[in-house]
């Protein structure tokens, strides 16, 4: 990316839009002959690759997709969710800027087509025999970043009482890091029985518990894992940082007992990275006027970057009404460059990470 790159934000509150991009959803020549499609052959492989992490016995969503039994009841449910592109999570819009991220879990048309064709048949079974081995996850207590090299937790247990007010507040945990350290993964997490009521989980690096110049180091929250930052890239963790952890809690009808951690994974001994990462809350906007009946109002606001950067990530952030957000590039020759837009659902907090750093035209 050239120098100097300022970044434009857009983000409008309201409430309408969701439902414009559904409709280009399902091209019509795509769709397969009905009668083809069964659920074990066409169906049951899609809901292994884009569903199933959520859908499944103790994940965050409502009901489990693992089966045919499962699933059959959801059909039409399904279809809407599939078609109006609403599930899986995917916020990002597919006609603007950088295309091709990774871990999109977003479904191409023809896999829409599918679904929709299974259930316009009458949602049959198929042959048992086409079914792939059933997706086997790993278990809640594991670390999508693998096994950290380094693990910080809130310094006491937290009991969420059955029933209460939701909870928002701030844990300080001493790092116990006595060297600096360069860390190329990092990965908030709640405890096993703490996961159902853990809504969101801010960590800062901080130099002591009143210190306000932190910096953000990550965030759990529904859609969201760790980050594993890209090869030669990693940040640097000072000796006797403070970890401070902002957390949501809200009860679920039974106490349950959190202890979430963060946990840091180190850059092999002796190597350093080739790039300092950083992960901000860029050109924020704190002050939004938006007049008595208006659902539509944009906001612009700016950042300007002293030096050259490349963006590995894009994590666009409103609030309820959030409507839809924006980032733009402006050049130091003026052009500017749309480089992602996003239909904001406040259900979803999601990182996209781009394969590339332009997009491919
Ligand atoms: C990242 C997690 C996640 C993934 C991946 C995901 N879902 Fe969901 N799904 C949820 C959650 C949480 C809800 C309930 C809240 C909501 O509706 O937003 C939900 C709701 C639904 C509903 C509505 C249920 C109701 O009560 O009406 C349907 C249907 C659905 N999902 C289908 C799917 C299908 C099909 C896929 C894959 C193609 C999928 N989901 C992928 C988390 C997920």
């Amino acid at each position: 990316m050239k120098s100097s790159v300022g970044t434009r934000l857009f983000g409008s509150l309201g409430v309408v839009v969701l439902a414009v991009l559904a409709l280009a959803a399902v091209a019509p020549g795509t769709a397969l002959a009905q009668s083809d499609v069964t659920f074990t052959k066409d169906v049951l492989p899609i809901l292994q690759d884009s569903c199933q992490t959520c859908h499944r016995e103790g994940a965050i969503a409502p009901m489990s997709l693992m089966t045919y039994e499962e699933t059959r009841p959801w059909a039409r449910a399904i279809r809407e969710k599939v078609v109006t592109r609403t599930m899986p999570p995917w916020y990002i819009d597919k006609n603007i800027g950088v295309q091709g991220f990774k871990y999109d879990r977003s479904l191409n048309d023809e896999q829409i087509a599918t679904v929709s064709a299974w259930v316009d048949a009458g949602a049959p079974r198929g042959n048992p025999a086409d079914a792939p081995p059933e997706r086997e996850f790993a278990d809640r207590d594991q670390w999508h970043i693998g096994e950290p090299d380094w693990i910080v937790p809130i310094p006491e247990p937290f009991v969420v009482p059955a029933e209460g007010a939701n909870w928002w507040g701030d844990f300080y945990a001493d790092s116990g890091l006595t060297e600096d350290v360069w860390i190329s993964a990092v990965e908030t997490k709640p405890s096993s029985e703490g996961f159902p009521v853990v809504h969101h989980a801010v960590t800062r690096v901080q130099e002591t518990p009143d210190d306000d110049e932190g910096d953000f180091l990550n965030e759990y929250a529904q859609g969201k894992n760790g980050d594993i930052f890209p090869p030669g890239t990693g940040r640097l963790v000072k000796a006797g940082t403070v970890i401070r952890f902002n957390m949501h809690y809200a009860s679920i009808g039974e106490d349950r007992t959190d202890r979430t951690s963060v946990g840091l994974t180190f850059y092999p001994e002796g190597e350093t990275p080739k790039h300092e990462l950083f992960s901000r809350a860029l050109a924020q906007n704190y002050d939004l006027d938006i007049p008595p009946g208006e659902d539509n109002v944009r906001h612009d606001s700016y950042h300007k970057f002293e030096n050259n950067v490349r963006l590995t990530g894009f994590q666009p952030h409103l609030h309820n009404r959030g409507k839809r957000q924006c980032i733009e590039a402006i050049y130091p020759d003026g052009q500017t460059e749309m480089l992602s837009c996003a239909t904001w659902d406040f259900g979803w907090h999601i990182v996209t990470c781009s394969r590339c750093c332009r997009p491919a035209r």
